[in-house]
């Protein structure tokens, strides 16, 4: 007998992207992401503006989704949904939806951790890209967080080490803002530093122990030297922008990948994925695909839609919870703090 498709709407609304998805088992059909681009007048997301713009949002992106599967809500067989870590407001948004949504249409629910489901997102099935074998390492790089994650299954996880203040896209943004970029500086920096000189301005590497990370010291560093350079010229960072960016990238990359060199050599695990935001990065990318032909690592990178907050990342987790029957009951609430199970 054939097996019957699983059909999952999933919703992500964490923090400043409103997203919808429908997969068909492990395949997107649709993946609809609304930015919020309000956020960019001040610099970083403002939590009371992106709940507000999750409201009004999220209708007509679930509408848009469902119209782009071209899958009537009646076929669904359940739906997914971020419960957590993220900003309070704009997790309530999306929780409440999926579950008056659920409850409306008679079907399950299933809560999704946002930082598991960036890691998952390494299963939707695309053409091109392969899936990683149990167990590997995962290195979760965006604004909000930084994490290295021994995978052992899909549910079975173990956080290796993780930021102890400032996400590797914070720093990206923050320090970008110090240099006049608006927000979100990180892609900017990226374009830049392609000209630059990475060897131009030292930056200090922070001294964390064992696999966590550090950010803010050298978010700081660059802003002392940024101030001492332009007390002398007034023009220094006009003149010498792709310079500075290469050189933050070079040794915000360095921090990255000391630590995944550690996390290699202390679990003997060569399978190395990332996800967040940060993946999109090509200094990351040409450091880690490097490691293949230099360290015999095995690396994926996930097609770029999956990197970003997306709801198709949520999706899949809701499939793999479906196929094994880890459904959630309504009195489940949204979790700002929620740390991989
Ligand atoms: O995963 P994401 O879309 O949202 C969060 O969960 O934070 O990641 C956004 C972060 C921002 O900090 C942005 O500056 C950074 O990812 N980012 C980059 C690049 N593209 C996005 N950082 C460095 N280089 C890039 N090319
Ligand atoms: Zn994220």
């Amino acid at each position: 007998m054939k097996k019957q498709n699983i059909y999952i709407l999933a919703i992500e609304s964490s923090c400043d992207d409103t997203s919808a998805a429908v997969m068909c088992n492990d395949t997107t059909l649709s993946n609809v992401v609304a930015t919020q681009k309000i956020h960019e007048e001040y610099g970083g997301v403002v939590p009371e503006l992106a709940s507000r713009a999750h409201q009004q949002n999220i209708v007509p992106v679930i509408h848009q989704a469902l119209t782009k599967a071209k899958i009537d809500k009646n076929q669904l067989s359940a739906i997914a949904f971020t419960r957590g870590p993220g900003l309070m407001g704009s997790l309530l948004v999306g929780t409440s939806f999926a579950k008056s949504l659920a409850l409306g249409l008679g079907i399950p629910l299933i809560e999704v951790n946002h930082m598991q489901a960036h890691i998952l997102a390494h299963f939707i099935r695309e053409e091109g890209f392969d899936r990683p074998d149990f167990p590997f390492l995962a290195l979760t790089i965006s604004g909000g967080h930084t994490q290295i994650v021994l995978v052992r299954n899909y549910f079975d996880m173990e956080i290796l080490g993780e930021t102890l203040d400032d996400a590797v896209g914070e720093a990206f943004d923050k320090t970008a803002k110090i240099i006049g970029l608006p927000y979100p500086g990180g892609p900017l920096v990226d374009k830049l530093a392609l000209k630059g000189n990475p060897q131009a301005y030292p930056f200090p590497k922070p001294k964390v122990k064992g696999l966590n990370f550090s950010f803010s010291g050298l978010k700081t560093s660059i802003l002392y030297f940024i101030q001492r350079e332009t007390a002398a010229n007034p023009n220094f960072i006009e003149q010498n922008r792709e310079d500075i960016c290469a050189s933050i990238q070079y040794t915000i990359v360095e921090i990255l990948m000391d630590k995944l060199k550690k996390a290699v050599k202390q679990t003997g695990i060569k399978r190395v994925a990332i996800g967040g935001g940060v993946s999109a990065n090509s200094g990351i990318r040409i450091a880690l695909k490097n490691t293949e032909s230099q360290l015999g690592w095995t690396t994926y990178i996930p097609k770029f839609e999956y990197c970003t907050d997306n709801a198709a990342m949520i999706g899949i987790v809701g499939y793999l919870k479906f196929r094994e029957g880890k459904f959630t009951d309504q009195s489940v609430t949204a979790k700002a703090r929620y740390i991989i199970p």
